[in-house]
């Protein structure tokens, strides 16, 4: 039975896949979350910890910068979700590699936006499609390996809690600044989905 590790269950997106995973706990042997000891000395993360551990979540504890102490962690899951955020983007490459010597099945970088894979010059994913690449040359090396893209396009509920200075969209007077076409479509998706 497939087993799944989730990795920044604290953040705004992992929170919502930890809440996905309780839900659907039984068609998975396990589901863990893993952390490094730094975060459980926060307060308020433990307190989250604690809570997603009496919802039937296995909390792992991790240096989440070293490969060994990944490995042992991730010996016991075959799948693994990163849900890290923006600085944590870069430091997947060794969750990547961890992930291959444990034999861990299938590894989903975090991604969760734009379609990055039609992006590849945007300066802003140089992170992601780094890790994209890097992903491609284990899969490559490593059959028993493989991995996916989450690829939501934008949660709306999160887009318009920003404030106007990130993307211009000022909730409380109702205005936004569109740049190019009014009428282009464009894909987002909802927390819940
Ligand atoms: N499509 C959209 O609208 C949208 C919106 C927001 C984010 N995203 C994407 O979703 C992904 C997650 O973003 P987020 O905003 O949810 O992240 P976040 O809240 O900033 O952080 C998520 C969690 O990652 C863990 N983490 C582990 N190592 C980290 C490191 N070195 N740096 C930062 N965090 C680290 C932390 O968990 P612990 O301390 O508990 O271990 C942290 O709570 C990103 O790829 C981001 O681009 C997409």
């Amino acid at each position: 039975m497939t087993s799944v590790l989730l990795i920044g269950a604290t953040g705004n997106i992992g929170s919502h896949l930890a809440d996905a995973l309780v839900r659907h706990k039984g068609q998975f042997s396990t589901i863990g979350a893993l952390t490094s000891q730094s975060s459980l000395d926060d307060a308020e993360k433990k307190k989250t910890y604690d809570a997603l551990a009496e919802k039937g979540f296995n909390i792992e504890v991790a240096q989440i910068d070293n490969k060994e102490s990944l490995i042992e962690v991730f010996k016991k899951y075959n799948n693994v979700v990163s849900a890290v955020g923006a600085p944590g983007i870069p430091g997947q490459t060794v969750f990547i590699d961890a992930a291959v010597e444990a034999g861990v099945s299938r590894f989903y970088p975090s991604e969760f936006g734009s379609d990055t894979n039609q992006l590849q010059n945007e300066p802003v994913y140089a992170g992601k499609v780094k890790i994209q690449q890097y992903l491609k040359e284990a899969a490559q090396k490593n059959p028993q390996f493989s991995y996916t893209l989450f690829v939501n396009g934008a949660f709306m509920e999160w887009f318009f809690t920003l404030p106007p200075s990130v993307y211009d969209i000022d909730t409380k007077n109702h205005t936004a600044n569109v740049i190019g076409d009014l009428n282009a479509k464009i894909s987002t998706t909802s927390f819940h989905e």
